[in-house]
């Protein structure tokens, strides 16, 4: 099949990307002069495991192609994919402005029958508007199907997902133009389930406001486990082993961030308020979300008269291990009011860094390693469970001035803390303190 891809960010270059794989002629189109042509290269915007290899082996054997011309991408299509941004618009709904400039693109330039799939996250009915949008605005007599193909990549793990998904989801007004997109996605071997446009669209956000519902659910018990005493990870464990429940996404922490989970949730609450409906619900997820951010901060205060002057260092910076992205990051805010408070912030992370330097406030001195961060710290807080920073040497808390440790994201067993040095506070289970190595206290 001949395919383009409009919008190459993060879904729409390894739509593009994973479709080239499995055997399709793609052409990613941006208008983004530089990043194609870095693209085409071979170069990724974006940091993610696998994808740079792909597109290398992909350019090469002339499957994968980018540009920034429409019309070239349009040219003999039979099939285009709609993946540009819907950012969050002040009120919380999710901005279209994208992805009606891209229909009427098509609408403009198409000269043959054409599926147009759309990718970015878009409001319950708004395929159908483009749909109508587009027909409306057709210049040459073709037929133009528009159906829905949510995406549910995680960063990170997005090439593995591609390949490994649980599902993938069309939605249609007809089951030939379904069945089209299914074969395209066949030589993936994922379970498809084909429904109608508008139950399509709702699965996304379903789905996201879902998950992030276990995160501030188990959040909300670990912040009630640390006053009654008992480990959220335990709790964890015991309700997730009620296949009801299920033992994913049950991680407590300092809260989601990324670019789906909040902006999807805020435009749920916004597609309920447009048809009358309060989804109390997942205003409480939002709200605890945005409390849970705050949370190192509040056991900082707790623990520290003044963080005025007191030298922090902050591994991990990234929303969560295995990207670069810091969109929505607990470490934003984090950062800004450790700042603001007084506190020397001394921050490492081991591929976020350049994009921190563009995103947080500027007084933050970047660290070149784990050990640099720590040395001479008055406290540490663990922002991302990167693997360099599970499996850290506890050697090097001794560099620390006063190895006291905030950990935002349960890094460590409790076990493995018996005879150690540090001072350990961690989310939804007993700090642990040096001098009383067996017994757990609580704050
Ligand atoms: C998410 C969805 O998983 C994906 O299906 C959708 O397409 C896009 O949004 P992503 O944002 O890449 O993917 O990351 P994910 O791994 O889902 O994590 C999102 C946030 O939730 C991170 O900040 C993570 O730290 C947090 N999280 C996740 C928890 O706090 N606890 C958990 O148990 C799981």
């Amino acid at each position: 099949m001949n395919i383009a891809v409009v919008g190459t960010g993060y879904v729409g270059l390894v739509t593009g990307v994973t479709l080239s794989e499995i055997g399709h002629q793609v052409t990613c189109i941006d208008i983004d002069e530089d990043k194609i042509e870095k693209m085409k290269r071979g170069q990724s915007p974006i940091y993610e495991p696998g994808l740079s290899e792909l597109m290398l082996k992909n350019i090469a054997e002339n499957r994968l192609h980018f540009t920034t011309h429409h019309e070239e991408g349009f040219y003999k299509a039979d099939v285009i994919y709609i993946a540009v941004g819907t950012p969050e618009n002040e009120d919380g709904s999710a901005n279209l402005t994208y992805v009606e400039e891209v229909a009427i693109k098509i609408a403009e330039l198409i000269e043959q029958d054409t599926i147009v799939v759309i990718k970015s996250t878009v409001p319950v009915g708004t395929n159908d508007r483009i749909q109508q949008f587009i027909h409306h605005h057709l210049i040459r007599n073709v037929k133009v199907e528009v159906v829905s193909n949510p995406e549910f990549l995680k960063e990170g793990t997005a090439i593995y997902d591609s390949f490994h998904g649980d599902r993938i989801v069309i939605g249609a007004n007809s089951l030939q133009a379904a069945n089209i997109i299914e074969q395209i996605n066949k030589p993936f071997g994922i379970p498809v389930f084909i429904t109608d446009i508008r139950s399509a669209e709702m699965i996304k956000y379903a789905a996201n406001a879902f998950l992030a519902t276990k995160i501030s659910f188990i959040n909300e018990i670990a912040n009630i486990c640390e006053r009654v005493n008992a480990d959220v990870e335990q709790v964890a464990k015991g309700i997730g082993m009620d296949q009801r429940i299920g033992n994913k996404f049950l991680n407590a922490g300092i809260g989601y961030g990324g670019s789906c989970f909040p902006k999807d949730t805020k435009a749920l609450l916004k597609i309920a308020g447009h048809v009358d409906y309060e989804f109390e619900l997942l205003k409480g997820v939002v709200n605890v979300n945005k409390q849970q951010q705050y949370l190192l901060l509040k056991k900082l205060n707790n623990r520290f008269e003044t963080l005025n002057g007191m030298r922090i260092a902050v591994l991990g910076l990234a929303f969560k291990p295995n990207t670069d992205d810091l969109r929505e990051a607990a470490s934003i805010v984090i950062t800004e009011e450790l700042i603001n408070q007084g506190a020397q912030v001394i921050a490492f992370d081991p591929i976020a860094m350049e994009n921190a330097k563009k995103t947080l406030v500027t007084s933050i001195i970047y660290a070149d390693s784990i050990e640099e961060a720590l040395r001479d710290a008055d406290a540490a807080l663990i922002l991302t469970e990167w693997d360099d920073i599970k499996y850290m040497d506890h050697a090097i808390f001794k560099t620390m001035r006063t190895p006291i440790i905030f950990d935002g994201r349960n890094c460590f067993e409790l076990s493995s803390l018996k005879d150690s040095i540090i001072e350990y506070h961690s989310i939804g289970r007993p700090v642990v303190k040096p001098e009383i190595t067996n017994a757990l206290i609580y704050d």
